[in-house]
């Protein structure tokens, strides 16, 4: 009997140290601004979901992949920083950042390719997105033959 007590207390355990760290890990990772980045990529069509300029950061887990192609090893990341864009002098310059989001190669997010999905508000805060409706739909449409990852090194620079 006690031996039971003592398996449910560590299952119980082992659970709630799962769930922490799962939590834990939908954060943005520090310093991710010092990773490689892309040029600027500026979408001026205001019908566009992607209606703004953005920047991709590439961890350099990830970058080998990236480069040649293949599955990305475990814990592989990718960050986009979007901003607004305001007229300057009649051309579209970047503004306000808007948003920022993250895909982290997790094997344990089955239901969305093995990747965590988060989207965040400007200041870093989660914003709530769903990974499977809000973020994995087009990822899976666009990009199954590069396990999920739809831009590309070629045109990084
Ligand atoms: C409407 C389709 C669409 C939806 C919805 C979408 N994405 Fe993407 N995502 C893209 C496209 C297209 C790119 C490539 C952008 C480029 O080439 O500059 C991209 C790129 C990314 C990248 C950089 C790695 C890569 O695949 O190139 C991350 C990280 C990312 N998206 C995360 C997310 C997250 C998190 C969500 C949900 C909050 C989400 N995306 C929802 C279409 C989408």
């Amino acid at each position: 009997m006690k031996k039971m007590i003592i398996v449910f207390a560590l299952a119980a355990l082992t659970g709630v140290a799962a769930a922490a760290s799962a939590a834990e890990k939908v954060a943005l990772p520090k310093g991710f601004e010092k990773w490689e980045k892309s040029k600027q990529k500026m979408i001026t069509d205001k019908k566009s979901l992607f209606y703004g300029a953005h920047y991709i950061y590439v961890d350099q887990k990830a970058l080998k992949t990236y480069k040649s192609g293949g599955v990305y090893p475990e814990g592989s990341r990718f960050v986009v920083v979007n901003y607004t864009i305001k007229e300057e002098g009649g051309k579209p310059v970047e503004g306000k950042k808007s948003m920022v989001v993250l895909m982290k190669k997790d094997r344990r997010q089955q239901a969305t390719g093995g990747w965590q999905f988060a989207g965040f508000s400007p200041d870093g805060k989660l914003s709530g997105l769903d990974p499977a409706k809000d973020c994995f739909g087009c990822h899976e449409k666009d990009a199954k033959a590069t396990d999920y990852v739809i831009s590309k090194y070629s045109d990084f620079k």
